[in-house]
């Protein structure tokens, strides 16, 4: 990889990206390695709902003694001593309450800093892919995945495009707008203590096989079946943990029992999933298209 070229005090870089709901969760990690998940993951990206950053490379250490997490990745990235990133950021969704928007937050964060030192002009194509998945993967594990478009697999430290002629739309239903309490970090380090933990682990990497082959033969049928079983063992293994996990509450389960009723009383292609917050996702088949990257490589808008 190429040396990196120090940015004059001052340069500003921007990026927006997307966040993404995963279809198979990633829900766990290996013990002893950094942001290593236990299982293989699967998400549709959500081109609409983004994060806009900016950040600027400044002279000095960072003020202040309580760096947060965005602060503390921006840390490792800056290679030179003596300077440090700054960064702004909006989010066009409610944040921290299960609408990934750690995904694209940090997806954004890495590619405003990508952007800030040109690292698209001084690297190869692929070198930049593999900066841009190492440091979003540490940054949270979930944004490696926004860093494409359409439907993305994650497996161990590498990030893939899945080919699909699926067209889904997405809708997110807001019935709790406020951050969690519990973040998915402690989530993940607890995924162990569950006694279904391991029982997903093996029935999630056959749950990822057989998404992908349903996302590649257009089975929406099989597509929603599994993807509604990931959503709910993936909450067994929260709730089952120690301390439990309750991100599904009564007003999430009772929602997604009604729609699983109206659904099927109109035999409408439609499924739902939850993440790591109390908020379900939608995704009724549509005729219209789902917008993708025409890139099979990392695309940030600029704004
Ligand atoms: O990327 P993290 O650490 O915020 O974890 C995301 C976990 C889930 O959203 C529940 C599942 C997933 O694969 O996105």
């Amino acid at each position: 990889m190429n040396e990196m070229q120090q940015p004059a005090v001052g340069t500003v870089g921007h990026a927006s990206a997307p966040s993404n709901i995963a279809l198979v969760k990633y829900w766990g990690k290996e013990p002893g390695a950094r942001q290593m998940p236990t299982n293989s993951s699967l998400s549709m990206t959500l081109s609409d709902l983004r994060t806009y950053t900016r950040v600027e490379f400044c002279r000095g250490p960072r003020p202040g003694d309580a760096p947060d997490r965005a602060e503390r990745l921006l840390d490792e990235m800056c290679p030179w001593q003596g300077y440090h990133f700054t960064y702004t950021t909006q989010n066009q969704f409610p944040t921290a309450c299960g609408i990934a928007s750690s995904a694209s937050g940090f997806c954004a964060l890495v590619g405003a800093v990508s952007d800030c030192l040109s690292l698209n002009e001084s690297m190869s194509v692929e070198e930049h892919a593999e900066w841009c998945q190492h440091w979003c993967r540490l940054g949270s594990g979930s944004s490696i995945r926004s860093l494409y478009g359409g439907f993305v697999a994650w497996e161990a430290a590498v990030a893939r495009r899945v080919e699909s002629v699926v067209n889904l739309m997405h809708m997110v239903v807001v019935l709790d707008p406020f951050p969690k309490t519990v973040g998915s970090n402690a989530g993940h380090e607890g995924a162990r203590t569950s006694p279904l933990h391991r029982i997903r682990q093996v029935d999630s990497q056959d749950t990822f096989a057989r998404v992908e082959g349903a996302l590649a033969s257009n089975d929406l049928k099989t597509l929603t079946k599994l993807t509604e079983h990931e959503y709910l063992i993936m909450h067994a293994v929260m709730m089952t943990s120690k301390p439990p996990i309750d991100y599904m509450n009564s007003d999430c389960l009772r929602f997604c029992s009604e729609f699983a009723k109206w659904r099927d009383a109109r035999s409408l292609s439609a499924m739902v999933t939850v993440d790591a917050g109390s908020n379900p996702c939608s995704s009724p088949n549509t005729k219209r298209r789902f917008v993708r990257f025409a890139s099979v490589f990392p695309t940030f808008n600029s704004f």
